[in-house]
């Protein structure tokens, strides 16, 4: 029997044209009619929600829904109570009113800090006077690229009552222009209706005879200026790659009504615009806007909402995605990449090899700060070209060469097999510019440095520049044994009595007190940790122990490799009834995918969450940094978690 599939006409039109059909029909199986049950506590412990609705019009407007702990719950797999008495935005906003006369509604539960999200569409109902009940039809996990990361606090929650009026009007102020332009991120409401056709003017002729199926609300980021606004009244938009679903460019294409929401995180202002959307394919695109697509989507607005936000709300940036695509300022693209010769390798130790790259041109290097990665170009002796990032270690304040250190992983991927054999002193490498998702932000307190093994990369080019400043820090080294401290005169002599080693095996082993180290950290200091998943999994949990905020811990993993003691595994499918080997070489992940066994993934690394999958029986060895407690004793991200034993029976 064929699987009905969960995409509507436009979705599936869209997928086509974009040529993306096979990945969203794999990506697709992650969505469901009920909430998984790992994402029940997730939504209880949001304060914001994003929702879209539709007026007596058709019109549509997505909103932004704020509230006090407890707003928000999954009383059950199938539904989602909100409770109105804890809300702190205004209840005067359209959303209250457009649920009255159309009951669809989509809503994204989006916890920015953490970059972890939920999509549910379904309809919602009024339960009594202060609770609505929102009925689930589809639930699915949206795609995590493109999230800036932000903290949310509420300080001390207070009514809205003595709020400012809403405003509203057609035309947008400077003001709201001067928003949009320095926006990174926005939220967007699109609709799916009986309609199929994207003629405006038939639109307006049959308004009333048409039926409302279905609503979505999705998040777009990227770095200030990726929305334009082109006429005063019109803004475009760049469409980047995301999970292949075009859920919102698949309603568009049905119903070309859609809203975007900007939330001014400074002057806690939300900005509405309802209008009309078109879908742009093919589009001239000299300096790279759309990274590679050239599909833009526009909005033409025809009506806006401003309301203003309680002051107890509180955002702070943490960082911007990694994924934000850069434009290209030069019309030739070329500036994109960056041709590098080896002037230097050291070995540093027995599997980690140092290399310092000069421009090929003798030129200087584009400037980088601390924290940033050289994504550099690789062909694999599969003939397969491939990227793999690695942290620059030099010093940000000397542009004459860059530094990488770069660990052979036996059982890797290939990449750094590759590097360790086929680059020598003189050799070419092909790279993008440096690229920063883990920086080491203007914080005037303390920082804590903590690396594990090679993670030490970026932690080295962070402590040149704390020293150089003469800032106030502390770094802990660990590694698996003293012949593992690569760097150790250099860090010595940066950092004097503020450094810590620690190492596990060897002649009087001392392991590092992460406990310890968190427990005494002043106040106001932040911790900048970059190690193994499991290190970096157990400074999260500390933070939830020790009441740390979200905001004070920044992390970067270097992902989770295979190791020389991974045993093969027999993973039971429980709902095809299949036995998978799985190799001790590869990855849960890829065995299911050599199998034909449809599984949504994304960013194989055990970051983003697409390919968590419930686990019936079986011990899991979780090597993600994306599930968290609670969630880990019922799921396993496959693409890099194995199974402690031989056996693992999966809900596939
Ligand atoms: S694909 Fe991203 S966590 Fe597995």
């Amino acid at each position: 029997m064929n699987n009905p599939t969960p995409f509507h006409s436009g979705e599936l039109k869209v997928q086509q044209r974009a040529k993306e059909a096979s990945i969203a029909q794999r990506n697709g199986t992650a969505i469901s009619h009920l909430i998984i049950p790992g994402a029940i506590p997730f939504i209880a412990q949001q304060n914001m929600l994003v929702v879209t609705s539709v007026d007596h019009r058709k019109k549509v407007w997505v909103s932004i829904l704020i509230g006090d702990a407890g707003f928000v719950s999954a009383p059950d797999p199938e539904s989602i109570v909100i409770d109105t008495t804890k809300l702190l935005t205004q209840q005067s906003d359209i959303f209250w009113r457009n649920i009255k006369v159309n009951a669809q509604i989509g809503l994204l539960a989006i916890e920015l800090s953490t970059r972890r999200r939920l999509r549910v569409n379904g309809t919602i109902s009024q339960l009594n006077q202060t609770r609505f009940k929102i009925n689930v039809e589809q639930a699915f996990p949206n795609c995590p690229k493109y999230i800036q990361r932000r903290s949310l606090d509420i300080s001390s929650p207070k009514s809205s009552a003595d709020l400012p009026p809403v405003l509203t009007g057609h035309y947008l102020t400077n003001k709201h222009i001067e928003l949009i332009q320095n926006a990174d991120s926005f939220f967007v409401g699109s609709a799916n209706t009986s309609f199929s056709n994207s003629d405006n003017k038939k639109v307006e002729r049959s308004q009333n005879q048409i039926e409302l199926l279905s609503c979505d609300a999705s998040h777009r980021g990227g770095f200030p200026g990726f929305v334009e606004v082109i006429d005063g009244k019109t803004l475009r938009i760049p469409d980047y790659r995301g999970n292949s679903m075009f859920n919102t460019l698949g309603n568009i294409e049905n119903f070309p009504f859609a809203s975007i929401v900007f939330i001014d995180f400074e002057n806690l202002k939300i900005l509405q615009l309802s209008g009309r959307a078109k879908i742009l394919w093919d589009q001239h695109d000299p300096t790279d806007k759309t990274a590679g697509t050239r599909r833009f989507w526009t909005l033409a607005v025809d009506d806006w909402q401003e309301t203003t936000l309680p002051d107890a709300v509180n955002w702070k940036l943490l960082d911007y995605s990694p994924h934000n695509p850069r434009e290209t300022k030069n019309t030739q693209q070329t500036i994109r990449r960056l041709e590098l010769k080896v002037e230097k390798i050291e070995q540093k130790s027995k599997r980690v090899k140092l290399f310092r790259l000069v421009s090929q041109k003798g030129e200087l290097l584009p400037a980088f700060e601390p924290g940033a990665h050289l994504p550099i170009e690789i062909n694999l002796s599969t003939g397969e070209k491939v990227k793999r990032h690695y942290s620059l270690l030099s010093s940000s304040h000397d542009n004459r060469f860059y530094e990488i250190a770069v660990q052979l992983e036996a059982q890797g991927r290939g990449g750094s097999m590759f590097i360790h054999q086929q680059i020598t002193v003189g050799s070419t490498i092909t790279s993008g510019q440096p690229q920063n998702n883990f920086p080491l932000s203007p914080i005037s307190g303390h920082t804590i440095l903590i690396a594990g093994g090679i993670g030490i990369t970026p932690i080295l080019s962070m402590l040149r520049k704390l020293s150089e400043e003469k800032r106030s820090f502390e770094i802990h080294y660990a590694a698996r044994n003293p012949s593992e401290f690569i760097f150790f005169k250099t860090i010595n002599s940066l950092a004097g009595d503020k450094a810590s080693f620690y190492h596990s095996s060897g002649p009087s082993p001392k392991r590092l007190p992460l406990q310890k180290i968190m427990e005494s950290a002043p106040g106001h200091s932040h911790l900048f940790i970059c190690g193994p998943a499991r290190m970096i999994n157990s400074a999260r949990t500390l933070t939830e122990g020790l009441n740390w905020s979200h905001s004070r811990l920044h992390f970067e993993s270097f992902g989770a490799t295979n190791s020389a003691d991974d045993k093969a595994i027999d993973v039971t499918l429980k709902k095809s009834a299949r036995v998978i080997k799985v190799k001790p070489t590869e990855t849960i992940l890829d065995a299911l995918i050599k199998s034909n066994v449809p599984i949504p993934f994304d960013c194989k690394r055990g970051e983003c969450g697409m390919c968590a999958t419930k686990i019936i029986s079986g011990q899991p060895e979780h090597r993600d940094i994306y599930l968290n407690q609670d969630e880990r004793a019922q799921q396993i991200c496959v693409c890099v978690s194995r199974a402690k034993g031989s056996q693992l029976t999966l809900d596939l």
